[in-house]
């Protein structure tokens, strides 16, 4: 359903602002009146600073978030060769003759098509290491593997491994355990972190709730970060660095 304007919305789902589901009525007119979407906007979860919803026939999602610092990251990063993080659209902050709509941004991404949470195995290994190295904040694997090539990753995560890894948290399991499928899966897993990390560092991405929520594959099945926000509130609010962008902004949302 979409309305013409908020008058209409607020008649038809509530009568008082404090209870209108500001974000579904930014989602259904941002979807329909500025990227001229016809399909159906479905809701897709809930967090406490941001709403996410399908659109474009499910192919992308959109998020409507109060969370400004999530925002500028996504600008950041919008059109940008960001290997191992979602790809954005557009980016925008909502402005809007009704102060309801304050301080609300919106971000159109790539679906992906698969969660990391929804792959048993890799989510099990994932939440080892994380255990280990805390990837959200900031923690990461032995320095030098930064500095490879994927070709020479593929050859040393398994030595670097070979002692101390174990997905059932015991760390007694060497790699070489494992099926041979399940090793190169592992191995991808490291490869794919490890990339994310590099590209968060190369847009100064510092303080990312790199979390296993947080993560996905992509059509190529490649472990992909995808929330910009932060999870905890204000952490690293300080460290983030402006960005240069400018977010433009749906001047005439009405
Ligand atoms: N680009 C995406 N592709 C597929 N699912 C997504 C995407 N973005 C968000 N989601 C889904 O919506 C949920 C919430 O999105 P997220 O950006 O993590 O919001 P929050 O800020 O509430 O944590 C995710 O856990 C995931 O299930
Ligand atoms: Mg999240």
């Amino acid at each position: 359903m979409t309305w013409n304007n908020f008058e209409e919305f607020k008649n038809d789902v509530g009568k008082y602002p404090e209870f209108v589901d500001v974000a579904l009525y930014i989602a259904e007119n941002v979807a329909k009146n500025f990227y001229h979407y016809d399909s159906e906007v479905k809701p897709l979860s809930y967090g406490t600073k941001g709403r996410t919803f399908l659109v474009d026939n499910d192919r992308k999602v959109l998020k409507v978030t109060t969370d400004q610092n999530e925002a500028l990251r996504a600008e950041r990063i919008r059109g940008k060769h960001a290997p191992g993080l979602v790809g954005y659209y557009d980016v925008r902050e909502i402005t809007s003759q009704h102060d309801i709509f304050q301080d609300h941004y919106v971000s159109l991404m790539d679906r992906l098509p698969k969660m990391l949470v929804d792959d048993p195995f890799l989510h099990k290994i994932f939440d080892t290491m994380d255990d280990e190295y805390h990837f959200d904040t900031g923690g990461m694997f032995d320095s030098d593997l930064y500095k490879m090539t994927e070709k020479q990753l593929r050859k040393n995560i398994p030595i670097y491994f070979e002692e101390k890894f174990d997905p059932l948290g015991e760390w007694s399991t060497p790699l070489s355990e494992y099926t041979p499928e399940e090793q190169k899966r592992i191995v991808q897993l490291v490869i794919d972190i490890i990339r994310i990390q590099k590209t968060m560092a190369k847009f100064g991405i510092e303080t990312p709730d790199l979390i296993n929520k947080n993560l996905g594959f992509d059509d190529g099945g490649r472990l992909t970060f995808f929330d910009m926000g932060y999870g905890r509130e204000g952490e690293g609010q300080k460290t983030i660095r402006k960005s240069p962008y400018v977010i433009e902004r749906f001047s005439t949302f009405k």
